[in-house]
């Protein structure tokens, strides 16, 4: 018992000499946490792992090569921002001749842009040599250090928006559009001076009003209910091609942090949109956007599109000279 006892004061004794050391100098306290842990989580954040069904974003990603002068020595009316894998030099030439060469329709400005990430692969130092040479020559490659892949169009989609928010709010309108796409540069212009066209909160596109979120995990865009539980995203225009007022892109990000980031970058502004209570608005006319097209368009259908999906450089080439041809018989 009398061990005990001793045993008990020694221990307090010990203890409140330890309190008072740590009172005297509170320097110790911090000094006992290693300091390694402290200093690398400060400089590099451990990053979650984001699995696979969302996207590593937000991360601190910055732009490496944005020198155009678009948005920055000229306002454009509409912005035309295009989706293109970074190895992908053939579609930029094709629309840099094509429709992204058309930079004065109807008496507005239309700028084009091309978004890329970092090249992979075992030549993706070349490969970026080259693309530094290629907007050398034409100044309207914006280019984020994220990983490109198809995976990550997400990331690509919100780095996009944090460009233009960041330089854009001046223009009007930003269209997103896929490399693989023939844009009908004056039908666009033309839907966007439309009287009534909404300056604000408005996107457009091929709207997909009830797309359902798949089950089937042999689908490439399987999504287990832990993610997504609702049967049905909320309503999205298809991300081959929109259009947005350029009030949207920071509104949509100042939503994104409440709402984490899946690979679906079309549903995700579409969750995105939702949480701002937002609805995006079908076109004018069914015969503007148009996906996987049964048929090659009649010069008819083409003088009515907005933007179609192709299947080759050469049928975009073709279908561009021939959507400027005037009057075409319907
Ligand atoms: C997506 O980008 C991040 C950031 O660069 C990268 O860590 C990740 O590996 C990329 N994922 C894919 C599937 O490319």
């Amino acid at each position: 018992m009398e061990f005990r006892r001793t045993c008990i004061f020694i221990f307090t004794l010990g203890a409140l000499m330890i309190f008072i050391y740590i009172k005297w100098d509170w320097n110790l306290v911090w000094r006992l946490i290693p300091e390694p842990a402290l200093s690398s989580a400060a400089a590099e954040p451990q990053w979650e792992d984001p699995g696979p069904y969302h996207v590593a974003y937000p991360r601190n990603y910055k732009f490496i090569m944005d020198d155009t002068p678009t948005c920055h020595t000229k306002t454009p009316f509409l912005v035309l921002m295009v989706h293109v894998a970074t190895s992908d030099v053939a579609a930029r030439d094709t629309i840099r001749r094509t429709w992204g060469s058309e930079k004065l329709v109807l008496g507005q400005l239309v700028e084009t842009l091309f978004i890329l990430g970092l090249p992979g692969g075992a030549d993706a130092e070349q490969q970026q040599e080259k693309l530094k040479q290629e907007n050398l020559q034409h100044h309207d490659l914006i280019q984020s250090n994220f990983q490109d892949s198809y995976h990550n169009l997400t990331i690509k989609t919100m780095m996009m928006l944090e460009w233009l928010a960041a330089h854009c709010v001046e223009a009007s309108y930003v269209m997103k559009i896929d490399s693989d796409m023939l844009l009908h540069v004056t039908n666009v212009v033309k839907l966007l001076l439309d009287a009534s066209r909404a300056k604000q909160n408005y996107m457009t596109g091929l709207v997909w009003w009830h797309s359902p979120v798949l089950r089937n995990p042999f689908n490439k865009f399987y999504m287990p209910g832990k993610v997504i539980a609702d049967p049905e995203y909320p309503p999205y225009p298809l991300g081959m091609a929109y259009v947005m007022s350029l009030d949207l892109p920071a509104k949509i990000l100042s939503v994104s942090p409440q709402i984490r980031p899946i690979f679906i970058e079309d549903a995700y502004l579409g969750m995105c949109l939702k949480r701002l209570g937002i609805s995006p608005t079908d076109p004018p006319e069914e015969t503007m956007f148009i996906v996987d097209p049964k048929h090659p368009l009649s010069s008819c259908s083409l003088s009515k599109v907005v933007a179609v999906t192709t299947t080759s450089i050469p049928q975009m080439t073709s279908y561009w000279e021939r959507s400027r041809q005037p009057d075409a018989k319907c």
